[in-house]
C-alpha cells in the first residue's frame, strides 16, 4: 500500500480549542432528531430515512452511484439533517480509499449506505467492503440503496453491534472507516488490534473527532507508538460553519 506524500507528524496540537461553533453543530443535531421522532410518530410509515429512500427510487439513475449520492446529498443539505459523512468530508474519504489500494475494507457505522457508496465505487475489482451497522432498518435501507446503485455485490452487511461482529469476522482489513456510536471508537479500535484485524499500514479513517470530542481516541493514537496519525480539520457534513474533523492513522505491526 502507498502511503501519502504530506508529511505524517505525530501532533501536540489540541482540535478542541476552537470548539464552541462544534456545540452548537451537535445542538442542531439534537433538534433535528427530536423533530425527526414526532413526525414519525404522526406518520409511522414515513421516517426521513424512508423518505431518502423513495426521493432516490424516484430521481436517481439505476445503477449510477453518483447519481444516488447526489439526491442524498441533495435531502442532508435541503430537506433533512443526515448523519452520513456528506460531500465534502466524503471526497477526503474518496482520496484515501483510492490511495490505499486496499483489498479488504471495513465500515463500523452504515446508516443509509452512503459512505458504503462512496467506499464501494472506488473499489478494484477483486476489493470488498464489510460494513456493520447495529440499527436493523437502517441497514434495510442501506441494502437497498446498494442494490439501486448497482454495487451490492462489492458489500457484505452484517447487522449487530460492532464489538459483537468484529471477533467473529475473521478477516484482515487493509483499511477501516470508523463512523459509528462515538464512544465505541477507542474500544472498537482496541478490539481490531486484538484480534489481528488490521494489515500492516491499514489506514484507520475516524469521522467526526472534533464535534464528538473524541480526546481519548486522539490520545490513543497519537502517542501509541503503532500508530502515526494526523489531524484533518473539516467543516461538519451538510454545514457551512460547524468545525468537525478527521483522523487519519496508520497501523505499523
Ligand atoms: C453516523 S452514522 C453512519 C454514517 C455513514 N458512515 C455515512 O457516512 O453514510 C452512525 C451509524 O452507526 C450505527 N451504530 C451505532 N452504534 C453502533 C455500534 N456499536 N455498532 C455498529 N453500528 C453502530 C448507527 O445505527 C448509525 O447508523
Amino acid at each position: 500500500m502507498t502511503r501519502t506524500k504530506e508529511k505524517i507528524k505525530k501532533r501536540s496540537y489540541s482540535p478542541f480549542l476552537i470548539n464552541r461553533k462544534s456545540i452548537y453543530g451537535v445542538l442542531e443535531i439534537i433538534f433535528s432528531e427530536l423533530k425527526n421522532s414526532i413526525y414519525k410518530s404522526l406518520d409511522k410509515e414515513s421516517s426521513k430515512e424512508k423518505k431518502v429512500l423513495n426521493y432516490v427510487k424516484e430521481k436517481a439513475i439505476k445503477n449510477d452511484p453518483e447519481s444516488v449520492l447526489k439526491i442524498i446529498d441533495d435531502c442532508g443539505y435541503n430537506k433533512f439533517f443526515l448523519m452520513n459523512i456528506g460531500d465534502h468530508k466524503g471526497k477526503i474519504l474518496d482520496d484515501y480509499v483510492l490511495e490505499s489500494k486496499a483489498q479488504k475494507v471495513l465500515e463500523l457505522g452504515v446508516y443509509l449506505g452512503y459512505s458504503t457508496i462512496r467506499i464501494a465505487r472506488n473499489l478494484s475489482k477483486n476489493s470488498h467492503l464489510y460494513s456493520i451497522d447495529a440499527n436493523k432498518d437502517f441497514l434495510e435501507i442501506a441494502q437497498e440503496h446498494l442494490e439501486f446503485s448497482g454495487l451490492h455485490d462489492k458489500v457484505t452487511f452484517y447487522n449487530g453491534k460492532a464489538s459483537e461482529v468484529i471477533p467473529r469476522l475473521n478477516e484482515k482489513f487493509d483499511f477501516v472507516f470508523i463512523d459509528h456510536w462515538k464512544e465505541a471508537y477507542l474500544t472498537d479500535l482496541k478490539l481490531l488490534i486484538e484480534n489481528n484485524c488490521l494489515n500492516d499500514g491499514a489506514i484507520i479513517f475516524a469521522d467526526n473527532i472534533v464535534l464528538f470530542h473524541l480526546e481519548d481516541y486522539l490520545e490513543f493514537v497519537r502517542t501509541n507508538p503503532i500508530f502515526e496519525s494526523k489531524f484533518i480539520p473539516t467543516l461538519r457534513e451538510y454545514s457551512s460553519s460547524h468545525p468537525d474533523g478527521i483522523e487519519v492513522s496508520y497501523f505499523r505491526k
